[in-house]
């Protein structure tokens, strides 16, 4: 089920999940995976060791940035467990693409699997997009996997980098026509 809450904020409810936008409300709750090196060293963001940056962020989405952020909301408890994002690939003209991460306690348990194809579904439904693309640095094997369950293959490998110009590495692409 998908719900359009604001001009660009959909709210969209899966078997077990409620992807919705998030707000520097939702700090506490973020910080609990931005902040932990497990989650954030696969991440084109630094670790977060500063929450006054966390709150920049958080303010940022809130305005429509050209992509589709979402919190991901467990429905069980209404803890808010991790978060991602869809929209127009910089990089790869004609292709959407798409990224999430979790609390590390909530891994393995196939939220991003399903968060991601909600997403996916999203985008077909609501904009039309058939074609997807994703990457990771390549010891990520679980986000490949997550990928590919979603329909994606991999396609070759690429470079990557955080947002800050440090850990340059390879990085695994995948691409879809879903
Ligand atoms: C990557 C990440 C989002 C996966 O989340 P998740 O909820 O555990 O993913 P899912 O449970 O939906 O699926 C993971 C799959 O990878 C598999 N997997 C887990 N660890 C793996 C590993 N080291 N190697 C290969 N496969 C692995 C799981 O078994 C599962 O497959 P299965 O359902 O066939 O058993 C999560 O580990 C995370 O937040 N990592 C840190 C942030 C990150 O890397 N984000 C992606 C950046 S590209």
């Amino acid at each position: 089920m998908r719900v359009k809450v604001r001009a660009h904020d959909y709210e969209i409810t899966t078997e077990r999940l409620l992807l919705r936008p998030m707000t520097v409300a939702d700090m506490d709750a973020v910080w609990k995976w931005v902040s932990d090196e497990r989650v954030a060293r696969y991440m084109v963001y630094p670790t977060y060791t500063d929450k006054e940056k966390l709150r920049e962020w958080l303010s940022s989405i809130e305005k429509f940035n050209g992509e589709y952020n979402f919190g991901y909301v467990r429905l069980s408890d209404n803890e808010l467990i991790g978060s991602g994002s869809i929209g127009p690939s910089s990089t790869k003209e004609g292709f959407w693409g798409f990224g999430y991460n979790f609390r590390y306690d909530c891994w393995k348990l196939g939220y991003a699997t399903e968060a991601a194809k909600a997403m996916i579904d999203f985008a077909k439904r609501e904009f039309g997009i058939t074609h997807f693309c994703s990457s990771h640095v390549e010891p990520n094997l679980a986000s490949g996997h997550v990928m590919e369950k979603c329909g994606l293959h991999f396609v070759g490998y690429g470079e990557c980098e955080k947002l800050d110009g440090t850990c340059k590495s390879r990085s695994m692409e995948y691409e879809g026509i879903l």
